[in-house]
């Protein structure tokens, strides 16, 4: 996730690289939207489901497809990307909300209506491990009973081992995608000219706070939620859910 700028926080110029990249660089992008929606319980007509931060708003499309009776609340920081969820989100543009927001403040943390489901896909990271601890709670909060949070990210490894599986992992997935979709290694390039693998210099860009992958499923149970457990890992990027009782 490195993004060889060396800024603190995220903004539009982020914003274009990743629209530019994230088909190439995020691992098994498809594979991992299907696991999201699946960790949802099927929620009742009307039911809101909220995205945080959905970048160019590929899993809310998905959400609004999967689940035809419900609204989407998609929240994101950045101008760009919240036009391109509208964009990508179209055809569903009548059961699809989006607004500005800060992940890190908490005054959002009160929606109307308590969601069936939170859903946040590679952005929590952008918080440190207070606020992540923080977020989890308010969350636990807001949703209804029976709800889920739903975090896809990428997760810190504790280990240089882990470190350096998760680093060649995720080469190889770009590698592979690079050449499944251009025939060629142009992308694959420009991932190792952006430094993008964090796992190779975890230390190296502010904006990227992961933790450990145990870490947060604690701060889920400390939070509250039950059934917390990961259903994917690969590549240093996980997907764990927990339920509200
Ligand atoms: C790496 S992109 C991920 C986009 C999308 N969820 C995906 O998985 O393809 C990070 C997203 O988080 C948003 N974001 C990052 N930091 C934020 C913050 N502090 N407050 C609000 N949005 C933020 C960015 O605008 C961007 O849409």
């Amino acid at each position: 996730m490195a993004q060889a700028q060396g800024t603190a926080h995220w903004d539009e110029n982020h914003s274009r690289g990743f629209l530019d990249n994230g088909r190439y660089f995020v691992p098994e992008r498809e594979r991992q939207i299907g696991i999201i929606a699946d960790l949802i319980p099927q929620p009742a007509p009307g039911n809101l489901l909220v995205e945080l931060c959905p970048g160019e708003g590929l899993l809310s499309r998905a959400l609004l497809e999967r689940f035809p009776d419900c609204h989407v609340l998609a929240l994101d920081g950045s101008a760009q990307m919240l036009e391109q969820t509208r964009a990508t989100c179209r055809d569903q543009a009548g059961r699809l909300t989006t607004a500005a927001f800060e992940l890190a403040q908490r005054d959002w943390r009160r929606f109307a209506e308590p969601p069936h489901a939170v859903v946040s896909s590679l952005a929590i990271h952008h918080l440190d491990g207070r606020q992540k601890q923080e977020l989890f709670a308010d969350l636990a909060a807001a949703l209804k009973p029976g709800g889920v949070l739903v975090v896809a990210d990428i997760v810190r490894p504790p280990t240089a081992s882990g470190l350096d599986i998760a680093a060649r992992q995720w080469d190889e997935a770009v590698r592979m995608r690079a050449l499944a979709i251009d025939g060629d290694l142009a992308a694959f390039a420009e991932f190792n000219r952006l430094g993008w693998n964090y796992f190779r210099n975890p230390d190296g860009e502010p904006i990227d706070k992961p933790s450990s992958l145990a870490e947060q499923l604690s701060w889920l149970a400390q939070a509250g939620f039950t059934e917390v457990d990961c259903a994917w890992l690969f590549a240093g990027h996980a997907i764990f859910s927990g339920r509200k009782p």
